[in-house]
């Protein structure tokens, strides 16, 4: 089965047009920054792809008027039917539904154009044009000829471009899609906007002809003086030396890699700082193969659990958290930049959290090394969200993609600690078994973190105050998680005080969501949905009803900030937002989030 599941695996990437595997911290190795105005053509009807007049289409009769040759007019009389010269802009990284009113509800295809002039730094560098996430589907062509396919709306790919950049007028063109299917991930049904386009950041890249494309470093909970991991040399094919460098820690070891490039690295840490929130010390750590050098600024802890308990470095933690989507209410659309995340992390550091659940997606890159910096614990995602297609090979396939492309990138991130398959899906076999495939890749991937989901939890049909969390997935991981709303979606907060949870597993609980609407500014008594007092009371009810779960370690409360759903239509309230939020949509706190500071403040106290 497993052989199986591999070779489907490597086919499905193969088939999308040999996207190379991300370079790792891209940022030291940016020659051009391709953020800023890009030209674009909205494409709802996917004119932009192929000569469609012509049917059958033929090549020769219709040289073809694909966007992506970014052609003009060889003469006054030929007739085309685009020009990007003469198009609109959009600015990247942003969505285009929150940059022109015509595009708020846009779900199709918009081809962005840039156009860039390229001097190598060094005569025999490799050249790569990197993408931090493109949401959902992108094409990217390279002076008319296509460079590949990416599949998946929030994590990295890249594409080398060495021998086919030209000094001047190079022609970068993308074609960005952003519909939704059933057989994708996530599927069509999802409580969040579809923002698509370029939502992340994009640049060109330069290495030297061998460059460290990969490395891993971080500390196991059954060596914490330790050090693991590997680093990956792309462009040898023989044992090649590799340096790992701590200055700090006076760290300068030597290893070989094998004939593929690869080094499996272990250093000792001696008198090491370990990483918490409350002293986030980080180390300049660098990796050195030949004339290529690359550098990060590194967290090292550990985390486990150990019976019902959470260890962050061998001492029991409480994970005082709030769930997050990736979005910065006060400018609206898909949250991108590193001003951003410090807007959203540091009023979850106010509400005195340690811990963020990046729902429901991978976030931003800097989402991760801004939480490392400030000291927050993170919780990170895919979309493998609700009625998935579990018996498609290639949702799957898709699925590990991503979570493949999330790992690889964020696991040297002392920030994370939580990969999570999934959110509120269906206990089937199938799911089970796709899920159970999803923990196995990821303990390959990373087998020092935590692994979980948010499972599912039951009503017992003879008595409405019981709920039940018995979802198979709970053996396979980590942490028992689930989404409970009692009081919003079913029953009042005044049950919560009757309320029995039956959790049959000695794992560390975290709640990863609860909650309820309320507009900013609504007030009236505590039985009036929507006011700012039902959330309270909602929040009042549901911490100590939830305290009396013996295996309680942590939570999730849902969420810090209202978000845009389409989902969400109660006129005069809701108006497209999910009021869900401690923070409205106009970056004022509700009544509900002081009652979550006090509770988290009293949380610090108790452990000190
Ligand atoms: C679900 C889901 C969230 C959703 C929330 C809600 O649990 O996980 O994505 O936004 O509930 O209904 O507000």
């Amino acid at each position: 089965m497993k052989s199986l599941f591999v070779l489907v695996f490597i086919l499905w990437c193969a088939r999308l047009g040999a996207a190379a595997p991300i370079a790792l911290n891209p940022t030291p190795r940016r020659v051009i920054d391709l953020d800023g105005a890009w030209k674009t053509i909205v494409d709802p009807y996917d004119n932009g792809y192929l000569d469609y007049r012509a049917e059958p289409y033929d090549q020769k009769a219709h040289p073809t008027s694909g966007f992506f040759l970014d052609r003009k007019p060889e003469t006054k009389s030929e007739l085309l039917e685009y020009n990007f010269d003469s198009s609109a802009e959009l600015h990247v990284p942003a969505d285009w539904n929150s940059q022109d009113p015509k595009l708020f509800y846009y779900e199709g295809a918009v081809w962005y154009r840039r156009t860039f002039d390229y001097t190598p730094k060094k005569a025999g560098d490799r050249v790569f044009v990197y993408f931090g996430g493109a949401n959902y589907q992108a094409e990217v062509y390279l002076n008319g000829e296509k460079l590949g396919k990416h599949i998946g709306g929030f994590t990295p790919f890249q594409f080398e471009i060495t021998g086919k950049v030209k000094p001047a007028h190079n022609s970068l063109v993308v074609r960005v899609e952003n519909r939704r299917a059933k057989e994708r991930v996530p599927t069509v049904n999802t409580d969040w906007w579809n923002y698509g386009g370029l939502t992340r950041d994009v640049m060109i890249l330069e290495t030297p002809p061998a460059y460290i494309r990969e490395y891993f470093l971080q500390c196991h909970a059954s060596d914490p003086g330790t050090a693991s991991g590997f680093v990956q040399v792309d462009g040898v094919n023989q044992p090649t030396p590799v340096r790992v460098q701590i200055p700090d820690l006076k760290v300068d070891a030597e290893f070989t890699t094998d004939a593929s490039g690869r080094a499996e690295i272990s250093v000792p840490l001696k008198g090491v700082e370990l990483w918490t929130p409350e002293h986030p010390r980080r180390y300049e750590v660098s990796f050195v193969a030949g004339a290529d050098r690359i550098s990060d600024r590194m967290g090292f802890r550990t985390i486990q659990t150990r019976g019902t308990d959470i260890l962050l470095n061998g001492k029991p933690i409480f994970l005082r958290g709030i769930s997050l989507h990736e979005v910065n209410p006060l400018k609206g659309g898909r949250a991108c930049t590193e001003e951003d995340d410090r807007l959203t992390l540091g009023w979850a550091k106010e509400l005195g959290c340690n811990f963020v659940r990046l729902a429901h997606y991978p976030h931003n890159e800097a989402m991760a090394r801004t939480a490392e910096e400030m000291g927050l614990l993170l919780w990170e995602e895919v979309p493998v969200y609700w009625t998935i297609q579990w018996e498609n090979p290639d949702t799957y396939a898709n699925a590990a993609n991503q979570l493949t492309e999330l790992i690889e990138r964020d696991r040297n991130r002392a920030s994370v600690i939580v990969w999570s398959m999934a959110n509120e899906t269906p206990v089937l076999p199938a799911r089970n078994d796709f899920l159970r495939r999803e923990v196995a890749l990821a303990r390959r991937l990373d087998p020092t973190r935590l692994i979980s989901a948010a499972m599912e939890v039951h009503g017992d049909p003879a008595d409405p105050h019981v709920r039940i969390i018995d979802d198979p997935l709970a053996d396979s991981v980590d942490l028992v998680s689930f989404n409970e709303y009692v009081g919003w979606y079913s029953l009042l907060p005044d049950d919560c005080p009757a309320m029995q949870w039956k959790v049959p597993y000695q794992k560390p609980v975290v709640i990863s969501e609860f909650g309820g609407d309320a507009l900013q500014g609504m007030h009236g008594d505590r039985l009036t949905r929507f006011t700012e007092e039902f959330q309270e009371d909602l929040y009042r009810q549901t911490l100590p009803m939830l305290a009396r779960i013996p295996q309680l370690r942590g939570m999730t409360p849902w969420i810090l900030c209202d978000f845009r759903s389409p989902r969400r239509m109660l006129a005069g309230i809701q108006d497209g937002w999910n009021r869900k939020g401690l923070i409205g949509s106009n970056g004022e706190k509700k009544k509900a989030y002081f009652v979550l500071q006090d509770f988290y403040a009293k949380k610090v106290e108790e452990q000190k």
